[in-house]
């Protein structure tokens, strides 16, 4: 059999393979703990358990769901967009569309607009699935560089005007995996510009929109800017939001010609998302208890944040002060060249998973990452694992 080269000598998603390499650490007996996925270890909502139950048992839940999602489902998200983000006038029949995680989102919108010969525009280092399928796609890619002097935003200015015009998708991510780094409104508003002048589609991944450090700095919604909705789709998750990456589920709203885009690619892949699902989910987005579980989510990472800056800075190793997201990223400690072999080696001596910076691009190289989805026991044991590696 030949298989295609899409997956011809292609290497599995970045965290299958870290998975693969825990599972020979856990066998040659180490205890080991992790900060690599950000894959949140706190509970959801109490109540949501008892919502999908009666979700469950009602009868009409268990056929086909509608392939663009459940109208009580859409009508929330737009509630939920109104009053968060302050984004009005948006129209719960075009402009929404349910999706079975950001991730699945982000994945097949790149199937939707990008032909073979097509140019997709990344910054770079970034969450792989962008270029991943973009690559599948058929498109090149070009990087844009995310750098510490950059304050994490890509530079417009440096992409030159032939690969601009070439261009029909801008992925970003703010707040941003792996950086940690929220953009402001400025660059917002430069993007739009760019955007419509090339008549590129922007594609926003937003998936941490709730997991912010300071309450004066909630990060944006790219919708919230004027043109926007003209040539923007932005992508939500409930993964990080209510602690629940196992559900998947989120939405994806904006620009109602590519949510068509995207709902004519996904109804010909998947079915939709279970409606007992997205009933909890619509009853969760209005639930009196909501913002009070946010918070206290929001103060466990930041405590835990505290924590880490606290131990990498004893440490001496180099990282941005995240905003948001779960993200810390450190360069590699002095001594250290190869990012894929500390983390190998942090890994097989020690018992002590990071992801490596080279999994998100190659100026990732010198970094690595550490999540905050981790309980604080063990952060405090990773830590001290990490220091006895460094021979500190
Ligand atoms: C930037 C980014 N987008 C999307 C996702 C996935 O979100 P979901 O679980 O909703 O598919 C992740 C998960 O790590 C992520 O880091």
């Amino acid at each position: 059999m030949k298989l295609s080269k899409r997956v011809t000598g292609k290497p599995l998603y970045l965290f299958a393979e870290i998975d693969r390499a825990r599972e020979e650490a856990v066998a040659r007996g180490l205890d080991v703990v992790s900060m690599g996925i950000a894959d949140p270890d706190l509970p959801p909502p109490d109540w949501l358990y008892a919502l999908l139950q009666e979700e469950v048992r009602r009868p009409g839940n268990h056929r086909y769901p509608d392939y663009r999602g459940l109208p009580e489902f859409l009508d929330a998200v737009v509630e939920w967009m109104g009053e968060r983000f302050e984004v009005g006038d948006l129209d719960a029949q075009t402009e929404v569309i349910t999706l079975l995680g950001a991730k699945e989102g982000v994945a097949h919108m790149a199937w939707a607009m990008c032909d073979p010969g097509d140019m997709a525009l990344i910054p770079e280092p970034a969450y792989p699935v962008y270029s991943a399928n973009c690559q599948y796609a058929g498109a090149d890619v070009h990087y844009l560089d995310l750098t510490q002097e950059g304050n994490f935003l890509p530079e417009l200015g440096s992409v030159p005007e032939d690969v601009a015009r070439r261009a029909k998708v801008f992925y970003i991510n703010y707040p941003n995996n792996p950086t940690g780094a929220c953009a402001p409104s400025a660059f917002f508003q430069e993007l739009i510009a760019f955007a419509k002048k090339y008549e590129i589609a922007i594609l926003a991944d937003n998936a941490y929109s709730e997991v912010y450090f300071d309450e004066n700095e909630r990060p944006q919604s790219i919708l919230e800017f004027p043109g926007a909705k003209d040539v923007c789709l932005e992508f939500h998750s409930f993964s990080k939001t209510f602690n629940m990456t196992g559900w998947r589920i989120g939405w994806a709203v904006g620009n109602a010609k590519l949510v068509k885009a995207l709902l004519t690619i996904k109804s010909n892949v998947d079915s939709g998302q279970f409606n007992a699902i997205q009933h909890a989910l619509a009853r969760t987005m209005r639930h009196p208890e909501r913002d009070a579980f946010l918070e206290k989510n929001r103060e466990r990472i930041r405590e835990r944040r505290d924590i880490v800056a606290a131990a990498l800075d004893e440490m001496g190793i180099w990282h941005p002060d995240p905003k948001a997201t779960y993200f810390f990223w450190c360069r590699l400690p002095e001594g250290h060249e190869d990012g894929i072999r500390f983390a190998s080696e942090l890994l097989l001596q020690e018992g002590f998973v990071v992801a490596p910076g080279a999994g998100y691009g190659p100026h990732g190289k010198d970094y690595f990452r550490l999540s905050l989805t981790t309980p604080e026991e063990d952060i405090r044991k990773g830590m001290a694992k990490l220091k006895r590696f460094m021979g500190k």
